[in-house]
Parts: structure tokens; C-alpha cells; sequence
């Protein structure tokens, strides 16, 4: 796409927001051009509890499919549009809700706490849920005796334990497809080459580059820690949608993203969150569709679990 393409597109869709009384929330993972048309950016959290304070008619949802879904599951009333309704999420898709439900069986008296990053029948089959930037405090408000499922991600499900300290928990195999990518061996050489440099890392990482994290945070949290250091440079090791944000924050400092294990995937870019561009965003509005959908019993049973979280927060 050239440059007046995409500053017609962009214009486009303001007008089109004016128009029809909509409002755009967007992942920090979306394109850059995707997020510079967005009212409101954030993390999946922030994105949840924003979804429902909104005023709009219309929210345009530029993430994936579980985010859209959320923000309908908060706001039934108000039309929810996915611009790319293909983009799915690794972790979402690996906790299939009737498989979940047939796990779930094998636990009674379990309570389960699963990640945002779920579809809404598994949402239905949960007592809270939470997100990378709340689960620590949703685990512990439960009590420590009370035994756990965890789903869908290993990884941040074992760093909550290792916390925790939690034994009784039990933790679906799920796992992020742009988060296991990261190489050891390669963020060991970056640190080398800038050894003055903090290293951020999400919680969807695997437990050996967690280990190396000077900080492990949600997205939010991890842009939050980068503001507030004294460091100048930052090896950052989550999805490299986020240095958009972080080089508009913080100009004066250098932020570099870690590499896959395989440098030719480009897998530090989530393929499903790039899918969102200016061009379906814009027909998206102009047509109004696609349109999340969700049935009523499954939108009411979710919500109870996103509303259990929120109240933690
Ligand atoms: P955040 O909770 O940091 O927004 O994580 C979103 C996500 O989907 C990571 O894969």
C-alpha cells in the first residue's frame, strides 16, 4: 500500500467513524497504520474493560476474533464489527470447548480460571477469567487450598504457579505460536552485544527466556516498565507489533526486538493480528459486516466469568 493510499484510507475511516457513530479499539499488535486510526489502544485488559465504557453505536474491534468476541459478551446492545473475522489466536484455538468441557469433568470441585485468549464457549465453561496483565492477582484471590484448572497457555499458567507457589493446579497444554518462537541462544547474543540493555519479556514466553527477563509483563505493563527505567535500551520480547507504541512513547530510547528461533519465519509478528489492515477496516465499516454473533445462554455465561475478572482487575 502506498503512502496516499493509506492517508486516503485513514481519512476514510474517520470520516466513516463520524458517520456512523463508531469507535475503534485496537490491539498493540495491529500494523502501525492500524493502530494510528484507533480511538483507544491497549491490552487485552484494557481493551475489555474500555469495551464497555465506550459510547458509540458501532465498536470496531482491529485485533483478533477472542477480543471482538469480549467486547460483545460486555456490550450486547452495541453492534461489534471483526474487520477479519479469520483472524483466530494460537492459544484460542488450542482449547477446543468440548474437549475443554470433557477435561473440566475430570476435576470436579476445580474452579477454572482460563485467559482472555479463549473462545466464548470456553468463557462459558469458566468461573474468572483473567489476562496476562491480571492473572497473578485472580489466582490469588482465590484461596490457596482451592484446587485449579489453569487454561489455555503453559506458560504463563506454570510462571502463575511458580509464584503462587499453587500446587493444585492443574494446566491445559495450550500454547501462543508467536511467543514460543523466541530463541535462547539468540537473546543471549543480543544481550551480549548490549549489555546494557533491560530485557522485557511477555509471560507467554517459555519458562528458560522468562528466566532471563529483567521484567515480565502484559504488554501494557511491559510499555509501562520501559517509561519508568533509567535503562536507554530495551531487548524487547514479545510480538514486535508493541515497538510501534513504544518508539512513539519513548523516542529517546532504543528498542529492539528479539529474534524466532527461525529468522526467515518472521514469527515475532503474530500473522493473524497483521491481517487487520486499513483496507477491511474501511469496507468493514462501510458495510457494516462482519458482525460478532454470539448466542445468548453462551453470551450470558461468559459474561459472568469477564465480569468476575474485571472486578479483580
Ligand atoms: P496482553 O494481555 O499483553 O494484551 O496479551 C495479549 C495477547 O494476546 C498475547 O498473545
Amino acid at each position: 500500500m502506498n503512502v496516499d493510499n493509506s492517508a486516503e484510507l485513514a481519512r476514510r475511516i474517520e470520516a466513516l467513524k463520524r458517520e456512523k457513530k463508531a469507535v475503534i479499539l485496537a490491539h498493540y499488535y495491529t500494523r502501525p497504520e492500524v493502530q494510528a486510526v484507533a480511538d483507544f489502544l491497549g491490552d487485552s485488559l484494557a481493551l475489555s474493560v474500555q469495551a464497555q465504557q465506550v459510547d458509540a453505536r458501532i465498536i470496531l474491534f482491529a485485533g483478533v476474533h477472542f477480543m471482538a468476541e469480549t467486547a460483545k459478551v460486555l456490550c450486547p446492545d452495541k453492534k461489534v464489527l471483526i474487520p477479519c473475522p479469520e483472524a483466530g489466536c494460537s492459544l484460542a484455538e488450542s482449547c477446543d470447548a468440548r474437549d475443554f468441557a470433557a477435561f473440566k469433568a475430570r476435576y470436579p470441585g476445580y474452579k477454572v480460571v482460563s485467559y482472555v485468549n479463549t473462545t466464548v464457549e470456553v468463557k462459558a465453561l469458566t468461573d474468572i477469567c483473567c489476562t496476562s496483565s491480571n492473572a497473578l492477582k485472580v489466582v490469588e484471590s482465590l484461596p490457596a487450598d482451592q484446587p485449579l484448572i489453569f487454561a489455555p497457555d503453559r506458560n504463563l499458567g506454570s510462571y502463575i504457579q511458580k509464584l503462587t507457589g499453587r500446587q493444585n493446579m492443574v494446566i491445559w497444554d495450550g500454547a501462543c505460536h508467536v511467543h514460543e518462537e523466541f530463541s535462547l541462544e539468540k537473546l543471549l547474543q543480543l544481550k551480549r552485544q548490549h549489555p546494557d540493555a533491560k530485557v522485557v519479556v511477555h509471560p507467554e514466553c517459555r519458562a528458560y527466556i522468562v528466566e532471563v527477563a529483567d521484567y515480565v509483563g502484559s504488554t501494557a505493563g511491559i510499555l509501562d516498565y520501559c517509561g519508568r527505567s533509567q535503562a536507554r535500551e530495551f531487548i524487547v520480547v514479545t510480538e514486535a507489533g508493541i515497538l510501534a507504541e513504544m518508539q512513539k512513547r519513548y523516542p529517546d530510547k532504543v528498542f529492539i526486538p528479539a529474534p524466532p528461533d527461525d529468522e526467515t519465519c518472521g514469527c515475532n509478528n503474530c500473522r493473524y493480528m497483521k491481517m487487520v489492515t486499513l483496507e477491511n477496516i474501511c469496507s468493514c465499516l462501510e458495510n457494516e459486516a462482519p458482525e460478532i454473533q454470539i448466542d445468548e445462554e453462551v453470551r450470558r455465561a461468559a459474561e459472568r466469568s469477564i465480569r468476575n475478572m474485571i472486578a479483580i482487575r
